[in-house]
């Protein structure tokens, strides 16, 4: 599957002052990787991401996504297709790749002794900051993860959720163009995963481009400009969460309880949904616009089922 054809018309998604020439933050084309003596975990995969752009890409465990996203951060080398990352082959110059990304891995370690504080201006310093400069990021970050209070704390004594901040602050720390993050917000409070969509926003909003997994339906909704669902390797749609709403006739979710039972039905036409259930005689029931998770789980569904239309569940 291709993107190209089917990118929305989106004015506002590449920034005006950056020039039309400058190549795009992530190009994947016809992407293969088969494991050795392992599964085939992408299978053809093309999309693109443009400047400005946050793409989400979910799926179901073990369908693909941190094989793409480890393809992209040249941890992995793909079996066949070409990755190109902020105009660079990033197979054939992976080091010049890792130098210009921001990169939260899903599997990440800290080392246990040093403090957050430490991370952040060692890691400051080996992504070329001066000392001065490294010191100066590392309290603008702790400040905007709001971590001032561990600085000092031993990363092994971080919960997970102070780790997983770090890790982004880590990832921050050049100020990179383009962000890459494998499940960022695993594991955190409401809170704490609020915080860091802020943070992850507000970087967006300066024009870097954003590409991150997730399994949190509200968070790819929140965060993301298009969602890219992979399923056993492929990618199987792409798109903004409106277009995937209308393509599958579910713009709206009528909820209503029969003989103790809830009842769903799902449709575009949400005076034709009412209707159907008033002349049932049912008179107390919801319409909601459907959220990106009740997208999701239909066109994750077997194909056999979804072709029924507007249906029960
Ligand atoms: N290093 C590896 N060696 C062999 N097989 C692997 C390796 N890493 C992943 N796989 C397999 O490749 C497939 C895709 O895995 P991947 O980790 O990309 O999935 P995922 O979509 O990120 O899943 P999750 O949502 O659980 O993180 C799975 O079948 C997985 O078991
Ligand atoms: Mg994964």
């Amino acid at each position: 599957m291709d993107d190209r054809q089917m990118r929305p018309d989106r004015p506002g998604a590449a920034a005006p002052h950056r020039p039309a020439a400058r190549p795009p933050p992530i190009e994947v084309r016809r992407l293969n990787k088969r494991y050795k003596g392992g599964p085939q975990a992408n299978q053809d995969v093309s999309l693109t991401v443009a400047w400005g752009e946050a793409l989400g890409v979910v799926g179901p465990n073990g369908a693909g996504k941190t094989t793409l996203v480890r393809q992209i951060t040249t941890e992995l080398v793909p079996t066949s297709g070409t990755v190109w990352v902020l105009g660079i082959d990033a197979v054939r110059h992976p080091d010049q790749v890792k130098a210009r990304i921001g990169v939260v891995p899903q599997e990440a370690r800290l080392f246990d002794q040093l403090s957050a504080s430490q991370h952040l201006r060692i890691f400051g310093q080996l992504r070329g900051l001066s000392r001065r400069g490294a010191r100066r990021r590392a309290d603008e970050l702790l400040q905007q993860l709001d971590l001032q209070r561990y600085r000092r704390t031993a990363s092994a004594k971080l919960s997970g959720g102070l780790r997983r901040r770090l890790l982004i602050g880590i990832a921050l720390l050049a100020e990179p163009d383009l962000l890459i993050l494998d499940e960022p917000t695993v594991g955190l409070d409401v809170e704490s995963r609020r915080q860091l969509w802020a943070v992850i926003r507000d970087y967006r909003r300066r024009g870097a481009a954003i590409l991150l997994t997730t399994h949190y339906m509200e968070e790819a909704e929140a965060l993301c400009d298009r969602i890219a669902v992979i399923q056993d390797g492929r990618l199987t749609s792409i798109d903004t969460v409106e277009n995937l709403r209308a393509s599958i006739g579910h713009q709206f979710k009528l909820t209503y309880q029969t003989r103790g039972r809830r009842r769903t039905l799902y449709g575009n036409d949400e005076a034709a949904l009412a209707a159907r259930v008033r002349a049932a005689g049912v008179d107390e029931y919801t319409v909601t616009r459907t959220t990106l998770e009740d997208v999701y789980l239909t066109l994750t569904k077997d194909t056999q089922q979804r072709s029924g239309g507007d249906g029960a569940d």
